[in-house]
């Protein structure tokens, strides 16, 4: 088995563009190769993390629509909003497994060509088609169940849900590639307007387009990927496990990771969870051993997952401030753990040398965690 380092890194603003999903991703891959220092000509194999282009542009088959060079080995790897996670898992076990030397993970989702009804009916497509979606499920209706059912079984109040989003937004007031760069307090939160109950609408992550890039190379460099694993159950929240403030598969595919990696929880210094709402940080931080169960709602109101705080999280905004283009999504934590990494954060973690990404598909039925050290 090789060892696997980060050669370079790319990622466009986040929020909303005239660009293609095609421009953005090259947008980010030329950045990540400048950063790399090399040329298209060194990627062998390219791994692109997309939910629905098909859809949002009428581009399926984005392997050779992002034609980086003719015959690239290029993949298309779709994992719902996941995907982005599940396209560096591919990259990491090729180049893990002496497969190639030099491979490329490219994260893109270009939403707002459609309106957000439409965007809701196309999100929903990673949920249960046949059973749950035609009693009309939507995501902010997945997330609000299990808002409640945490609210009112583990504790926990609206209140600490605001503080969520607070520290997000303060992250990302201070990234430059964050779609919303300004800072929110209590008063706006409870003044937004309720999108599914509890969740309003700075419990929402937005709809976003952007990309990220990254390089990844059997050949030393300054950030070496120690492991990447996953988990899949069922797509049906409600055939998967009883108790669904559990997300049960970030446990197992972290549980793999920390194994993989020879690390425990404790050794995290900075972490990127998907908090596509706000309730999904404190299920997070819970299931990948940050907190004991119950305990993460907290953790924002205590202070403690600040970029200064005791357990760092979402130092660059989070889904629910930085943005959440579905596909780009997991790169783009990775982007954000290896600039912690390299000490060129935004937020900069003081001293931070295990970097952990935490990504999810749908409900939970599908969850990727890599985790990242300073070599
Ligand atoms: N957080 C903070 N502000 C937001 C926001 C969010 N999530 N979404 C939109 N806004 C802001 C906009 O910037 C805009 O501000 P402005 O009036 O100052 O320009 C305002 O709210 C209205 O924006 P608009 O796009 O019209 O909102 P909307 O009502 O159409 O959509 C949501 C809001 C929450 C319904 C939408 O963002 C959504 O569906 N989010 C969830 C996406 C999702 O499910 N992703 C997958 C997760 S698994």
């Amino acid at each position: 088995m090789e060892r696997v380092y980060v050669a370079g890194i790319g990622i466009t603003k986040f929020g909303k563009h005239g660009e293609t999903s095609i421009e953005l991703a090259m947008d980010a891959s030329f950045k990540a190769l400048d950063d790399a220092g090399l040329s298209v000509k060194e990627i062998e194999e390219l791994y692109v993390g997309n939910f629905a282009q098909n859809i949002f542009e009428g581009q399926a088959h984005m392997g050779p629509a992002l034609l980086m060079r003719n015959g690239i080995k290029a993949t298309h790897i779709e994992s719902a909003c996941a995907s982005g996670g599940f396209a560096l898992h591919e990259a990491f076990r090729a180049v893990k497994g002496g497969f190639t030397e030099c491979a490329m993970v490219v994260g893109v989702e270009k939403m707002s060509s459609k309106a957000t009804p439409e965007v809701t009916k196309i999100v929903v497509t990673a949920g249960d088609a046949f059973y749950e979606v035609p009693s009309g499920i939507t995501f902010p209706g997945y997330f609000a169940l299990m808002a409640n059912y945490y609210l009112n079984n583990l504790g926990g109040t609206r209140d600490d849900l605001a503080e969520i989003a607070i520290k997000n937004h303060h992250h990302a007031s201070k990234n430059p590639y964050a779609q919303f760069q300004s800072e929110i307090d209590k008063e706006r939160y409870y003044s937004s307007p309720m999108v599914a109950e509890p969740l309003c609408l700075y419990d929402c992550s937005p709809i976003t387009d952007g990309a990220a890039a990254l390089i990844l190379t059997s050949h030393r460099s300054g950030v070496e990927l120690l492991s990447c694993e996953t988990a899949t159950s069922q797509i049906a929240l409600s055939e998967r496990q009883k108790d669904i403030s559990r997300l049960e598969n970030v446990q197992l595919a972290a549980d793999r990771a920390y194994r993989a990696a020879g690390i425990g929880a404790e050794d995290v210094d900075v972490a990127e969870v998907h908090d596509c709402f706000t309730i999904a940080e404190a299920q997070h931080i819970e299931s990948l051993g940050f907190y004991g169960h119950g305990e993460g709602i907290k953790a924002a109101t205590r202070g403690e997952t600040y970029y200064d705080g005791k357990k760092p999280v979402n130092t660059d905004g989070g889904l629910k401030a930085k943005g959440h283009p579905i596909g780009a999504t997991g790169v783009a934590m990775a982007v954000e753990v290896v600039k912690q990494l390299r000490g060129e954060a935004c937020n900069q973690v003081k001293g931070a040398e295990v970097g952990l990404i935490s990504n999810m598909g749908g409900s939970g039925s599908s969850a990727v965690v890599g985790i990242f050290r300073r070599s």
